[in-house]
């Protein structure tokens, strides 16, 4: 079983959003979020087709910079072979819960599955409107009606002028909360394991120092109203959150590491793998592998007779930190480093599960091999350090 298999119990979330003060005609509606989403239905007959059109490239046309930015982003990518490769296994029903948060309109499900009744949706691509995963559609149109945050220069909220493009935007304050994001961020607490869902990080950020100083998801995720959204897949994003320390102590080096700059616990999904690492180095300056020490932080999560289980969490939640020592070898030199693994669980356990249980010539196969080797190549080291004996 794999742990996406896991998601498969997830159900519409309708989001409590929070109460403002603004009235009703200036809020988001209650079911923005219900999953899964109903189809946008006809747009104006007087709209241009790139009006009406959801591809994201037609949005760029006007919004050219979100479009850039978004497409180098994870949530360009939500269609993943990782993904997909699981998907073509499933059901029409199956398949359309995990699209709530991977291709989250009717559309894309409806744009899938006309795909796969044809030879080309096998071949793992050309799903038309579903490729765009986690697209502008999913997060600003409801019913062709656009919504949006407040205006960037004014903080004017409400419907703005019928006659600008798409019958203008609804502007409300709820796109810069943090709940904004929780409909895919924060999995069902009926799904927890040892009292914590899956991924539980809308709880974590409200438990944390950045809810209390008003430091929501977008302020980090989406600095300036950038559609960048890097996480632990971006090493700049990851060395931002932490600050390392290298201590030469009389009797041991030590490597110290404070998460300083996250807002829910690090790593906050159940898939990473984060790896403190020390070596000692001989006179010539070479590591000596059989010196290595190493402390791991993740949450390490196990399917047991198909009953997941918490092995053991780890993971720093914001202010704590993490210590590594090692005694000095003769040389007076060892080496620090993190070794940060983000798809660790999918690599290790659910690619290669999956690949035993799928016929070798299939499309899913082909597209969890090629899933498995990028999340091979998702590692990456920080902080590299040689540390001298006082
Ligand atoms: C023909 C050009 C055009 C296209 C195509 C277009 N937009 Fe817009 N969009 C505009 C203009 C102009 C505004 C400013 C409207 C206003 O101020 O009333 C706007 C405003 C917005 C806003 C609010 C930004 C602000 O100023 O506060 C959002 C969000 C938005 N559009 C999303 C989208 C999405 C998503 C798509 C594609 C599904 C899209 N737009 C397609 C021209 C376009
Ligand atoms: C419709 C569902 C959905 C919404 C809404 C959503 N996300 Fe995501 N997000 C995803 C999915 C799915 C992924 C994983 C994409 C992939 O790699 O396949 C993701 C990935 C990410 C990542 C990259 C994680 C990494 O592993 O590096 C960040 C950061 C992120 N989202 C932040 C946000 C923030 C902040 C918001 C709110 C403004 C938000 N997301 C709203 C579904 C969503
Ligand atoms: C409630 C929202 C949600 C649902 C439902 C969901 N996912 Fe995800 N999934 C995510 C998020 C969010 C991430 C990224 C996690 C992160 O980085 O924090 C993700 C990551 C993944 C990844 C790794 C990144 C990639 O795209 O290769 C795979 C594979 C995946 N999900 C498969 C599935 C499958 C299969 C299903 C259905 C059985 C499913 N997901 C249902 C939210 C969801
Ligand atoms: C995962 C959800 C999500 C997706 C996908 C997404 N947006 Fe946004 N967008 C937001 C949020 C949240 C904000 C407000 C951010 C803030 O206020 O800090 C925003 C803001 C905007 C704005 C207003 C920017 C400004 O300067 O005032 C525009 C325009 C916009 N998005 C267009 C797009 C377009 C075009 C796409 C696709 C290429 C897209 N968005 C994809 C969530 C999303
Ligand atoms: C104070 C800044 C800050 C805030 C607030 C914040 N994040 Fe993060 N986030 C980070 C940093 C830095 C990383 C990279 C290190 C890591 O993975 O924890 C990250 C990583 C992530 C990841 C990558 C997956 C993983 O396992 O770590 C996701 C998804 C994510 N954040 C979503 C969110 C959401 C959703 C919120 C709001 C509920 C949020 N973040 C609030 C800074 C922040």
């Amino acid at each position: 079983m794999s742990i996406s298999r896991t998601h498969l119990m997830v159900v519409g979330l309708l989001l409590c959003l929070s109460n403002g003060v603004s009235p009703a005609a200036e809020r988001l509606p209650t079911d923005y979020w219900h999953q899964p989403l109903a189809p946008q239905g006809k747009a104006p007959r007087a709209w241009t087709p790139e009006e009406r059109s959801l591809a994201p490239e037609s949005c760029g046309g006007c919004h050219s910079d979100r479009l850039e930015e978004w497409r180098t982003s994870l949530h360009a990518r939500a269609f993943s072979p990782g993904l997909v490769g699981q998907l073509l296994t499933y059901d029409a029903a199956d398949t359309a819960v995990c699209m709530q948060c991977h291709a989250p309109l009717a559309e894309q499900r409806e744009a899938f599955e006309a795909a796969r009744r044809t030879a080309e949706g096998h071949s793992g691509i050309g799903h038309g409107l579903a490729d765009a995963g986690n697209s502008c559609g999913g997060c600003h149109l409801r019913g062709h009606r656009r919504f949006g945050p407040p205006q960037r220069d004014t903080g004017a909220v409400g419907q703005s002028d019928a006659s600008a493009p798409h019958g203008g935007v609804m502007r409300v304050p709820e796109f810069e909360k943090s709940e904004f994001c929780a409909a895919c961020h924060q999995f069902p607490q009926e799904q927890a394991i040892n009292g914590k869902p899956l991924e539980n990080t809308l709880v974590e950020w409200e438990q944390s120092p950045a809810a209390r100083s008003g430091t929501t998801c977008q302020s980090c995720h989406m600095p300036e109203r950038k559609h960048l959204w890097r996480g632990i897949h971006d090493p700049d994003m990851v060395r931002s959150g932490l600050t390392p320390e290298f201590v030469a102590k009389p009797e041991a080096a030590q490597f110290r590491l404070t998460s300083t700059g996250i807002g829910h616990a690090f790593p906050t999904y159940v898939t990473p793998k984060v790896i403190m690492k020390g070596v000692a180095l001989d006179q010539s300056g070479s590591p000596v592998p059989s010196s290595e020490v190493h402390y791991v932080i993740w949450r390490e999560v196990a399917s047991v007779d198909g009953d997941w289980i918490e092995r053991s969490d780890t993971r720093l939640l914001p202010g704590q930190s993490a210590t590594l020592e090692i005694a000095w070898p003769m040389s007076g030199r060892v080496k620090f480093w993190l070794e940060v693994h983000p798809d660790d669980f999918y690599h290790q356990h659910v690619y290669d599960n999956l690949l035993h249980e799928l016929a070798a010539d299939s499309a899913s196969a082909k597209l969890i091999a090629e899933a498995n080797r990028i999340a091979k190549a998702s590692q990456f080291s920080l902080f590299e350090k040689v540390v001298q004996r006082p």
